[in-house]
């Protein structure tokens, strides 16, 4: 006869009792879903920002990538144009959540927090990892604003080329060697996590739920953080 546990098994459930960070795991499943071939965009997140009007908060979300983790500290860092929608919303309101979703790996990492502007160094160093074609695009799309059409945003690139002094030929011929500064309006936004949950899917819908909470307080550029606490939630 088989086990109960056996029975309503996970893919790979947390471990019973479950680790006092959850950082190690977040970038364990993070390094998981970057190795496998079959995942998609492994680094893509939905982040949720909220606008306030008034007493009431209106969510919205999108997707955008994770470009990187730190355990250390306990943060996500994404990159985005500090003038579109999102920035508006994290400027009013500078709490924000995002999601994983691994579907080969049937599971969801869920990430609640404060966010900060990343250093101007940090931004300059992703900024210049970039294809040309996206550090040209930074310059050209006043990202969330409405243009007229297709044909009229693809004039504003051609412009910001020559703006910056650069023509398509050099581009084409130098490509990722071609110096282009970081746009003042363009940079990376680092989420301080208050809040994990890791998880993991089951038979039966029994998956396995791992929370972890704890708090955060920035002051200028200074984050204090407290130790967390760890909780096994329902499904
Ligand atoms: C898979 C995926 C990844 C994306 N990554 C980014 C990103 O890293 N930064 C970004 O600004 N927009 C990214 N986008 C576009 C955003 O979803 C969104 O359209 C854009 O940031 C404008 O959002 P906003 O008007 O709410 O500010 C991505 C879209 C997809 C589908």
């Amino acid at each position: 006869m088989r086990s109960i546990a056996d029975i309503f098994s996970g893919s790979s459930p947390l471990p019973d009792q479950l680790p006092d960070d959850p950082f190690p795991t977040v970038v364990a499943w993070f390094e998981a879903a970057q190795a496998r071939k079959d995942q998609p965009n492994p680094n893509a997140i939905a982040l949720a920002t909220a606008a306030v009007h008034g007493a009431t908060a209106q969510p919205s979300v999108r997707m955008v990538l994770c470009k990187g983790i730190d355990a250390a500290g306990g943060s996500v860092y994404f990159y985005t144009n500090y003038n579109s929608r999102k920035a508006a919303e994290l400027d009013a309101n500078p709490y924000a959540s995002i999601v994983f979703f691994w579907d080969h790996a049937d599971q969801q990492i869920r990430i609640e927090g404060r966010v900060m502007r990343a250093t101007a160094a940090e931004s300059d160093a992703y900024f210049n990892s970039r294809r040309w074609e996206s550090r040209v695009g930074a310059w050209a799309s006043d990202q969330s604003k409405p243009i007229g059409s297709r044909s009229a945003l693809l004039d504003r690139v051609m412009t910001t080329i020559s703006d910056l002094g650069l023509s398509l030929p050099a581009l084409m011929l130098k490509g990722q060697s071609v110096e282009i500064p970081r746009p003042p309006h363009w940079g990376g936004y680092r989420l301080w996590a208050t809040a994990v949950e890791c998880w993991v899917s089951g038979t039966g819908r029994i998956h396995d739920r791992a929370h972890w909470e704890r708090t955060v307080s920035i002051e200028g550029d200074t984050v204090s953080t407290s130790d967390w606490s760890a909780t096994r939630l329902q499904p």
